[in-house]
């Protein structure tokens, strides 16, 4: 029986976890779990899942908590709360599920106590990939990523030595704006962008999925989790979304991970590895599928991704301003200040006013992070509509 904690209970990729959980009753229990602020549905989950402990971020909403369920539940509060879950020692399994760089201490936190990872929140490696690659080395830690990308490259990888692998494919659906222009771009709504073809996700990675941005994070991502060098990543457009990723050997084998547009697959191996455990999620018919077909990613049209690449190369401190500027832009974008095409506009001015520092120290990158969010949030009212 595997202890699960969830960072980020009450979210798209948090709540699917819990089905996880509630399938394989033998397999898995909860521990801990967390939210923002959502204690109606952190409270539902505490009643149903019966978990020791739970932490909210905000304050009132961590009060408001603990006068429903009175004594029966510690609930921590803040951002020590939130380290203080995922270091503890009762629990075995970290899932963590949080948006945004706010990921990024609880990893650090999981890691240091020596936990397994889950990790779905993907800016935890964007914005420190150096630190955590190397508490990951450090600790030995296992983190199993819930990316579905980054799930289908850990399973090609499994019985693999490092030194035979030629390149790593990363594949997208290309988004809810696959072949549209620039121009037609400029007045899509909120609405529109939250509409991916393929997945159901929360609404920060929806618009990344919209920009290209979030293919771009994953290639960071991918080099800081495999230790891969960028020139050795790869990213092609695959809209029936049914190939994951792929892995190139040496010898010219080319291992692909394919499955159903269900998230709950990578994040049941990530709690299940190093076994396998049933699912419902079987039975892909091929033949009703069709065709797939591949394209390169629209680097013109969509000029978050060749940010993110930039960002990439240059690395130190700009992958942690990208990921920042990114974080302020989309929520201007859903608040319905600025347009959809001024998300990139935001990030490119941020990036080029950045002066650059080494990103192997913690403070040093919240300081950068500090300096990008006050920067962008100053672009954000000069483009406000
Ligand atoms: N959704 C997917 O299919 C998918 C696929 C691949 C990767 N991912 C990655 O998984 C992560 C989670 O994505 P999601 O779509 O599940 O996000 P989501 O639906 O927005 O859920 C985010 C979760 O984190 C909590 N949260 C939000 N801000 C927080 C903060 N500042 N501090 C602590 N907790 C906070 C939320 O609590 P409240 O509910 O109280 O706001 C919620 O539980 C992201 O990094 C995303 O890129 C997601």
């Amino acid at each position: 029986m595997k202890r699960v904690t969830i960072l980020g209970s009450t979210g798209s990729i948090g709540r699917q976890t819990v089905e996880i959980i509630k399938r394989h009753p033998k397999r898995f229990k909860a521990f801990g779990l967390s939210a923002r602020k959502n204690i109606d549905l952190l409270e539902e989950q505490i009643i149903e899942l019966r978990p020791q402990i739970v932490a909210v971020l905000d304050e009132a909403a961590a009060t408001e908590l603990r006068r429903r369920v009175g004594g029966k539940i510690r609930v921590l509060v803040g951002i020590e709360g939130l380290k203080e879950l995922a270091s503890l020692f009762e629990s075995d399994l970290v899932v963590n599920a949080i948006v945004g760089s706010a990921g990024l201490d609880p990893t650090i936190a999981a890691i240091e106590a020596g936990k397994e990872l889950a990790l779905a929140n993907k800016e935890s490696m964007v914005v420190g990939g150096e630190i955590v690659s190397a508490l990951i080395r450090k600790k030995k830690a296992r983190v199993i990523p819930v990316d579905s990308e980054h799930n289908a490259i850990f399973q090609c990888l499994q019985g693999e030595g490092p030194d035979d692998v030629v390149r790593i494919i990363l594949t997208g659906s290309g988004g809810p704006f696959r072949g549209k222009r620039l121009e037609e771009l400029r007045d899509v709504t909120v609405e529109e962008a939250l509409a991916h073809p393929r997945w159901k996700m929360g609404k920060k990675i929806s618009i990344d999925s919209a920009t290209l941005m979030n293919k771009g994070l994953e290639v960071i991502e991918a080099h800081f989790l495999f230790g891969i060098d960028y020139d050795r990543i790869e990213v092609v457009i695959h809209p029936q979304s049914i190939i994951h990723s792929m892995v190139e050997f040496r010898d010219g084998s080319i291992k692909a991970h394919l499955g159903w547009t269900d998230m709950r697959i990578p994040i049941q191996y990530a709690l299940s590895f190093p076994e396998r455990l049933s699912s419902p999620l079987i039975g892909l018919d091929f033949s009703e599928l069709g065709q797939f077909t591949f394209e390169k990613p629209d680097l013109v049209n969509f000029p978050c991704f060749e940010l993110a690449l930039q960002a990439a190369r240059d690395g130190r401190t700009y992958p942690a301003v990208l990921n920042a500027a990114n974080e302020e832009a989309i929520a201007a974008f859903l608040e319905r200040r600025v347009s959809f095409i001024a998300i990139p506009q935001i990030i490119s001015r941020t990036l080029a006013a950045h002066s650059p520092q080494n990103a192997d120290d913690l403070g040093v990158l919240k300081e950068v992070e500090r300096w990008a969010r006050e920067k962008a949030r100053e672009l954000i009212v000069l483009l406000t509509r």
